[in-house]
């Protein structure tokens, strides 16, 4: 009765594993994604099993803390993102979808000069003499980067073995295969067992480890997020590819919190870094066009600036409603509120709401320029390119007092905003930035009223 299999079936989209078969995840919606997986079940009865040799617990007060645990990768974004650096020991899982710009910012990291310990850089995707066109593209010629184009766990191991470096780069998980397993690379058994057994090493040996993960919707490749539990640090890389700009978000972070983002332009020579998100997300606005409005949201300690637009027209047949960058049922939200409160006819329209940028705003802060933005469209008066607004809008229309007032109405001015419509009732005492004027309101009607009012 020894080594018996419990089957399971996994889905490759989300994860989730259930005992039956089914033809749509009942976690996630997905089709077609169920894979079945063959688990090795703990053999029954330990009854006569001896315990091994006696393992000593430590006293946390006895752990040994003289070593530095993080470092820092080069790249400032990154770090910030980890926690200020990253953790020696631990395995990052950087997924984002194909093209993103993973590979480009992994080695980069690899390249740069602050780092000084030997890297190792294993590509299942590209040969080495692509690899070399890369690392030349990128301005990358430092003399402890090695590379290894493989796709056997087993090699890999021993290349590292043999290299010992300190910091290795696995791109990606999907191409890697452990011989020993008959399923295809890719596979939820395969990228799990490989990243197992990469977890192993890097707490056994010390090596800080970066893996990459395609985020695709075929439902045969599994996705980052079935590794997601196993790995320290998942770091999501997102943005459109008709854009330049990349947010690095993490989605979990065993050493540090989830809030920060790390803001990238893609360029001809790489990924660089951008101090000021806000003025890149602002520039080349719209002068004089109605149904726009700037927002202040913050992403984890920093302050960020994004544009709103909406575009409302009398719909022809039934009203549809599009958004990007905000949440769909909060924008519906919104506009049910500016029907019933601000006494704007919106809901006969269609309303088209959009945040420049691929910036998402999944917080309260950004409802009052949202708002403000749709009732300058449907109004068809434009708002002026020296007015931002922050707070959150409820659903008697009351307007809301958010968190971090005066950090956002700093770096509102800081920009050069000359007006900004806040809550009338703030939590917290403002510190009024001198150049800057304030339009306190109670509710969405006295919003619109202060700034779209028709003189
Ligand atoms: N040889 C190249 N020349 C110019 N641009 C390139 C080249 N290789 C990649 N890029 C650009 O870099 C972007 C990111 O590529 P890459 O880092 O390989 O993405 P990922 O690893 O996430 O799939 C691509 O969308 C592409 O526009
Ligand atoms: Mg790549
Ligand atoms: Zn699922």
């Amino acid at each position: 009765m020894a080594n018996r299999q419990k089957t399971v079936y996994c889905c490759s989209e989300c994860g989730e594993e259930t005992s039956n078969w089914a033809g749509k995840c009942p976690s996630c919606g997905s089709w077609n994604t169920l894979v079945e997986l063959k688990l090795d079940a703990p053999s029954a009865g330990r009854g006569g099993k001896k315990l091994p040799a006696p393992v000593k617990p430590k006293k946390v007060s006895e752990l040994d803390m003289s070593a530095e645990i993080r470092f820092g990768t080069g790249i400032g974004e990154l770090d910030r993102v980890l926690g200020g650096g990253a953790v020696i020991g631990s395995l990052v899982l950087v997924g984002g979808a194909p093209g993103i710009g993973k590979s480009t910012l992994l080695l980069q990291m690899c390249g740069s000069q602050e780092l000084g310990c030997r890297i190792l850089y294993v590509s299942g995707e590209e040969s080495e003499r692509q690899l070399k066109l890369r690392c030349m593209r990128l301005g990358i010629d430092s003399e402890d980067l090695y590379v290894l184009a493989e796709t056997d766990l087993d090699k890999i191991l021993s290349g590292i073995d043999a290299l010992k470096p300190e910091l290795v780069i696995i791109d990606s998980v999907q191409t890697i295969a452990d011989a020993e397993i008959s399923s295809a690379p890719g596979s939820i058994t395969q990228v799990r067992e490989c990243t197992m057994r990469l977890m192993r090493l890097a707490k056994e040996q010390g090596i800080t480890i970066f893996v990459v993960g395609h985020v695709n919707k075929e439902g045969s490749i599994a996705g980052p997020k079935v590794l997601e539990h196993m790995v320290d640090c998942v770091l999501y890389f997102e943005g459109e590819h008709s854009t330049s700009f990349r947010i690095l978000r993490a989605a979990k972070n065993r050493f540090g919190s989830t809030n920060e983002i790390g803001v990238f332009e893609m360029g001809q020579d790489g990924l660089k870094g951008v101090d000021n998100p806000s003025e890149l997300l602002l520039s080349g606005r719209p002068e004089n066009a109605p149904g726009t409005c700037v927002a202040c949201v913050m992403e984890g300690s920093r302050p960020i600036l994004a544009e709103v637009q909406a575009l409302v027209s009398s719909a022809a047949y039934n009203a549809s409603r599009r958004c990007n960058g905000l949440d769909y049922n909060r924008a519906a939200m919104l506009l049910a509120v500016l029907e019933k409160r601000g006494g704007l006819n919106v809901s006969g329209c269609d309303a088209y709401i959009n945040v420049i940028g691929g910036l998402s705003l999944d917080e309260p802060a950004a409802d009052l320029a949202t708002v403000l933005a749709v009732a300058s469209s449907f109004l068809d008066r434009p708002l002026g390119l020296d007015l931002a607004a922050v707070g959150e809008v409820g659903l008697s229309g009351e307007i809301r007092s958010v968190s971090m007032l005066n950090q956002r109405l700093a770096e509102i001015s800081r920009l050069g905003f000359r007006r900004c419509v806040i809550p009338a009732h703030v939590r917290d005492e403002i510190k009024k930035p001198p150049e800057l004027c304030l339009l306190p309101v109670k509710n969405v009607g006295e919003a619109i009223a202060a700034v779209l009012k028709r003189d």
